[in-house]
């Protein structure tokens, strides 16, 4: 069972002004998919203490899937892809371009999502966009491929045969 982080950037959220449906939104997917989350915070749209939440959840918890929420347009405050650049050894852009490719059939404003992925020492860490449609609709496409992904960075499996 992976073990995983949810982050939400929202200054809305933080302070209590807005419902974080997005950051429920993956605790439940996830949970539905078999993994467990071990933590889950709801941060302002700050670099730095987004940063510190981000290599805490690696590199003290040990965290095997870390999944943002918000921060990924461009909204001044939208910090979430340079935070997730800054934390990572090694890019996996794959992911992100996924999801855009997936989600530009949804909606062309799916362009608009800067989001990045990558792998910080032996975790995996996603940004999907903020509202809980894109999150469902992202989240829905990349789980299956996102598990085998894990499984080889955790080195379980080597074999992609199906
Ligand atoms: N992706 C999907 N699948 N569905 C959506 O509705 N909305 C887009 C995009 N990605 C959307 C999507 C919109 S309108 C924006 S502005 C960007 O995500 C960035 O969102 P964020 O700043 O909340 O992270």
């Amino acid at each position: 069972m992976f073990k995983v982080g949810i982050i939400t950037s929202s200054d809305k959220g933080y302070k209590g002004e807005r419902e974080d449906i997005s950051g429920k939104t993956i605790k439940e997917m996830v949970e539905n998919f078999g993994y467990r989350v071990e933590r889950y915070v709801i941060l302002p749209d700050e670099e730095d203490v987004l940063l510190n939440e981000m290599i805490y959840m690696v590199d003290e918890l040990n965290l095997d899937l870390i999944l943002t929420t918000g921060g990924t347009g461009f909204s001044k405050r939208d910090v979430m892809p340079e935070v997730t650049i800054k934390a990572c050894h090694r890019m996996a852009n794959g992911i992100a371009e996924a999801i855009r490719f997936h989600s530009l059939s949804i909606t062309p404003r799916a362009m608009l999502s800067r989001a990045a992925a990558g792998i910080r020492k032996e975790t995996l860490i996603i940004n999907l966009p903020g509202s809980p449609k894109a999150v469902k609709e992202a989240l829905d496409y990349i789980l299956d491929s996102v598990h085998h992904g894990l499984e080889i960075l955790k080195g379980q499996t080597h074999d992609c045969a199906r």
